[in-house]
């Protein structure tokens, strides 16, 4: 591994890799030889840093670090989850062959196709109106109680899937911050309300405090005995539902080998199926699966998930970029990023490798990204001229669903298309001046406005181009991007599926609250904490 990346770093300064601008002009077959397609699905990554060379010593590194040998002991159920001892089977959720996939001797399809199928049943009695609230009205709204995974994957593809949302409103709580819940509570009718408490552990608490702030919503309008219509529960920990007091038959499980960030296929998608229907849930399975059997089976260089991977490796490790942007052309997308920050930081943002040991090279970048055109109002700015090099990934459908607003759909594809344009290219010192004494400014205030007009170019990016936003590309998108975490992970040398960043800060909380709510006192603190303790009991009301 270190030989090669010596190398790598090595190839990538003689070939001075990072000039795309003479990359283009030396082959214009650069984008065919470094764009790839799987269904209607294209990565043109043309426009980073790769040439054949590097590619094949990346190829060779994948090699090294048992990248397929790990997705196949991943996809087989082994327990690659090493600090926990779990599977990592978020694709039997979707194995739509259900070819069985075992874990500790036991074929896991029959439990996944039974709480798929109890979630049809639920998710339809719901949008029909067969199922209803206590006073006997069907339900107008859902309001989902979860954070984390338990949260962003079903309001994102909500969002995402808007043209398909069919079923009742939909609306997310996450947040222990009690305005959250506040403002979503507002304006609902508890008669028609229905609750999802979601928390793979149930022990979450943020998600339980506002679901036992929810709880009062309904009870004291409705009364004790209507929580049991109005609440349901996703979770793992069936044996905790049951103490909270919902209903067994409301309530649909999944596995300890699901992920958190990984679990949107699972039953944590309840509110999505409910917003978009049994059979769109359906499609949006499919599109992850194809996913799934085009990472399996294509050859590395035909790879989509793959080759992000590697791109993704080769800009963290070898040049050395902290962060990436992810830049949806799509306004229902605007909460992608925000997802990928879960599924990408949470995974890859790890300081000890496999064998428990410190790394040696930089793992996770810092992912985030907001909706194209938006951004280029904003950051685009530094990401044009800042001394920080961000490398980007674009995507693009072809077609909007406003079919009668396709010039606003030309708009926004050319605006794609020239972002990632101007950043390749930039513009030079010589052309900033002609295009400054073109329009007629005199010599001397040209020589000085020119730098300020300078791009340098060569800031790389990914465009990815697809037909339609629909539930099968949405699950493609993300499938492809849980992919790539997962190579990313491999050749980082980490376990990609733990998560114990998060509990240090959540122990510490467990212990400042009886601090800040004043029954106990700051001392054995930091000064800084205890400072802040005082500031905020002071101002307290
Ligand atoms: O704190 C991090 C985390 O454990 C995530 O990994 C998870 O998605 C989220 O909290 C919510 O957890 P739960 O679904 O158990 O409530």
């Amino acid at each position: 591994m270190n030989t090669l990346i010596a190398k790598l770093r090595e190839t990538a300064e003689r070939d001075n890799a990072t000039d795309l601008r003479a990359a283009f002009a030396a082959d214009p077959e650069r984008f065919s030889k470094f764009s790839v397609s799987f269904e209607d699905l294209l990565m043109d990554f043309s426009k980073t840093a790769i040439n054949d060379e590097i590619l094949d010593l990346l190829v060779k590194l994948a090699d090294e670090a048992g990248v397929a040998e790990k997705r196949a002991a991943m996809f087989a159920g082994e327990k690659i989850n090493i600090t926990e001892d779990r599977a990592v089977l978020h694709t039997a959720l979707r194995n739509r062959a259900n070819t069985p996939v075992m874990v500790d001797g036991a074929d896991v399809m029959p439990d996944v196709n039974e709480v798929l199928a109890a979630m049809g049943d639920f998710a339809e009695g719901i949008r029909t109106g067969a199922i209803r609230g206590a006073t006997g009205k069907p339900f107008t709204d859902v309001v989902n109680i979860g954070i984390g995974g338990s949260d962003l994957g079903p309001a994102m593809t909500t969002l995402a899937l808007a043209p398909f949302h069919d079923g009742p409103r939909l609306h997310y709580v996450s947040n222990v911050d009690g305005a959250h819940i506040a403002d979503t509570l507002k304006g609902l009718d508890p008669a028609t309300t229905l609750i999802i408490v979601a928390s793979k552990t149930f022990t979450t608490i943020e998600t339980m405090t506002n679901a036992q702030t929810a709880r009062k919503f309904i009870a004291s309008a409705l009364g004790e005995e209507a929580v049991a219509h109005h609440f349901c529960a996703v979770s793992t920990a069936l044996d905790k539902v049951a103490d909270f007091g919902i209903d067994q038959s409301r309530v649909f499980g999944f596995w300890d080998w699901v992920g958190g960030r990984y679990s949107i296929w699972s039953a944590i998608g309840l509110p999505l199926m409910i917003a978009i229907g049994e059979k769109n849930f359906g499609k949006f399975l499919d599109g992850a699966y194809a996913i799934d059997n085009h990472f399996r089976e294509a050859p590395v260089r035909e790879n989509l998930p793959f080759l992000l991977g590697l791109v993704g490796f080769y800009q963290r490790v070898i040049l050395d970029y902290p962060s990436r942007a992810v830049i949806p052309y799509d306004q229902r997308m605007s909460r992608f990023a925000a997802y990928l920050q879960q599924l990408d930081m949470e995974s890859n943002g790890k300081s000890v490798t496999i064998e428990s040991e410190a790394v040696t090279t930089p793992t996770g970048p810092i992912v985030w990204g907001e909706p194209g055109t938006n951004g280029q109002h904003a950051f685009f700015q530094l990401l044009h001229q800042g001394t920080n090099i961000i490398p980007i990934e674009f995507m693009i459908a072809a077609n909007g669903f406003e079919s009668d607003l396709r010039h606003q759909h030309q708009l926004l594809m050319a605006n794609c298309l020239a972002q990632s344009e101007a950043l390749m290219k930039g513009r030079s010192l010589d052309e900033a001046k002609a295009q400054l004494l073109d329009k007629g400014m005199d010599a001397g205030k040209a020589e000085k406005i020119a730098p300020h007009r300078v791009f340098s170019g060569n800031r790389p990016s990914i465009t990815f181009v697809y037909d339609l936003l629909t539930p099968y590309a949405l699950g493609r998108l993300i499938a492809l991007y849980e992919h790539r975490v997962f190579v990313e992970g491999v050749l980082f040398g980490i376990n990609s599926f733990d998560q114990w960043g998060v509990e240090l800060g959540k122990e510490l909380a467990t212990g400042l609250l009886p601090v800040v709510s004043g029954k106990e006192s700051a001392e054995g603190h930091d000064s800084s904490t205890k400072g802040l303790v005082a500031a905020l009991l002071e101002a307290a009301k």
